[in-house]
C-alpha cells in the first residue's frame, strides 16, 4: 500500500510516499526555519505563508522523486495537530482537497506519535525487522518529550510526558541565552565539543531533574533557570567567555541527556522491553544517541527532525481512514494516546 503523506504542523512542508510503512519511496523537505532567525523564535504568520508558498511544489517533487501520478496512490495521511493552526491548515485542507478529488482514503496523523515511526522507515524497508516488543519509545522534540510503550507496531500507549518545558525548548532557551543561533540544539551540541574539561578552571555543574516519584514524567524548566543564574554570576564577576560558553554548553547537554536516558532506560526496564526506540529533533543530538551505548534505535538524523515520512508510515500502522469531511486541524490535539499506565505501576 503506497499512502502519500503530508507533515505541515510548524516551519517544515513535507511530503513523502511510504509504502506498507516501511519503505520510503520518496521523501521531500522544505523549512522556513532560517526566515526566523532574526525574530528569536518562529513567527506564525511567516511559517504559514511559507507552507502556502511550498505545499505544491514540495508535493509535485515529492511524485516526481518516486516517478510516480497521484494514481498510483493507494490512500493519503495529513498531520492534523498539534501544531500551528496557520501551519496545519495548508496540508490538512491540500490533503482534504486530494482526497475529494481522488476519491482516495484519508488518515489523520498525530505528529508528536507519528516521531515513533521515524524508526520503522528506510530506503530498504528492512529497517523495522530489528525492533523486538514490548519497545519504550522517547519522543523528544522542540514541544514534547513523551514516553510510549509499544506491544506492536500497531498499539502505542502514552506513559508520561513533560510537565514544563520539552527537552528540544530547554537546549533552545539555553542557546539564545548563550547567544546563539533559534533553533539552538544543534548549536549547543557544536559548541559542547570545543569543551575541554582539562583545559577548564571553572567547575560548572547544573541539577538533573530526574523527578523520582514520576517515573515517566521530565521537567527542564528548573534547569533553564539554573542556567540563567549561572549565566549572570559568570558575567558580574567578567568570567564569560568562548571556553567558558563551551563549558555551560557542554553542561546543559550533559543534563538534559543525563535525565532523558536514564528516565528512559528505567522505563525499558520496567516493561521489559526488547527495544529503546528515539525520535524528534533532540534524537539527532550525538552526545545522546552515544550515552545510550548501542542500545537504542535512532533514526538518521534527517528523519529525527520534521518529515512526512513517519506521517505515512505511522497512517499504515496505527490510522484508520476517514471521510474528509470529519478531518480537521487541531493545534492543541492530545499525545495522551492508550490507557494510562501509571495507575499499573504496582502491578
Ligand atoms: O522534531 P522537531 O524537528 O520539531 C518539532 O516537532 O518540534 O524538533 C526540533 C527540536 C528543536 O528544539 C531543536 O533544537 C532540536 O529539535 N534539535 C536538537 C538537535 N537537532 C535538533 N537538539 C539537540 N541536538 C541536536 N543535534
Ligand atoms: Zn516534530
Amino acid at each position: 500500500m503506497k499512502i502519500l503523506s503530508i507533515e505541515s504542523s510548524c516551519d517544515e512542508t513535507a511530503v513523502a510516499i511510504v509504502e506498507n510503512g516501511t519503505t520510503i519511496r520518496s521523501s521531500v523537505v522544505a523549512s522556513s526555519s532560517q526566515m526566523h532567525k532574526k525574530w528569536g523564535g518562529i513567527v506564525p504568520e511567516i511559517a504559514a505563508r511559507e507552507q502556502l508558498r511550498s505545499i505544491l511544489p514540495v508535493l509535485s517533487e515529492s511524485l516526481m522523486q518516486a516517478n510516480l501520478s497521484l494514481s498510483h496512490i493507494d490512500a493519503l495521511a495529513v498531520t492534523v495537530g498539534p501544531g500551528l493552526i496557520g501551519s496545519l491548515l495548508i496540508g490538512v485542507e491540500t490533503a482534504k482537497t486530494l482526497a475529494f478529488l481522488t476519491g482516495k482514503p484519508l488518515f489523520s496523523v498525530n505528529h508528536v506519535i507519528a516521531h515513533t515511526y521515524a524508526n520503522f522507515v528506510s530506503d530498504s524497508g528492512e529497517e523495522h525487522e530489528s525492533i523486538t516488543f514490548p519497545a519504550v519509545s522517547l519522543v523528544v522534540s522542540g514541544g514534547h518529550t513523551e514516553l510510549y510503550r509499544m506491544e506492536s507496531p500497531h498499539t502505542i500507549v502514552w506513559l508520561g510526558g513533560t510537565i514544563d518545558d520539552a527537552a528540544g525548548e530547554a537546549f533552545d532557551k539555553t542557546a539564545r541565552l548563550l547567544g546563539f543561533e533559534n533553533r539552538g540544539g544543534p548549536a549547543i551540541e557544536a559548541a559542547a565539543k570545543n569543551f575541554n574539561i582539562e583545559h577548564s578552571e571553572l567547575n560548572i555543574r547544573l541539577p538533573r531533574p530526574y523527578l523520582p516519584d514520576q517515573p515517566y514524567n521530565f521537567s527542564f524548566s528548573g534547569l533553564k533557570t539554573a542556567i540563567m543564574r549561572e549565566v549572570h554570576a559568570l558575567k558580574e564577576k567578567q568570567q564569560i567567555n568562548e571556553a567558558v560558553i563551551a563549558h555551560l554548553a557542554y553542561e546543559v547537554q550533559e543534563s538534559i541527556t543525563d535525565v532523558l536516558v536514564r528516565k528512559t532506560q528505567q522505563a525499558a526496564e520496567r516493561f521489559h522491553a526488547g527495544s529503546i526506540l528515539l525520535s524528534g529533533g533532540v534524537a539527532a543530538n550525538s552526545r545522546l544517541r552515544e550515552k545510550f551505548n548501542g542500545t537504542a534505535h535512532a533514526p538518521p538524523p534527517a528523519l529525527c527532525t520534521d518529515n512526512a515520512v513517519t506521517i505515512g508510515s505511522c497512517a499504515f500502522f496505527l490510522g484508520q481512514p476517514a471521510d474528509w469531511r470529519n478531518i480537521h486541524a487541531n493545534p492543541n490535539l492530545s499525545v495522551e494516546i492508550g490507557e494510562k499506565l501509571h495507575e499499573m505501576d504496582s502491578v
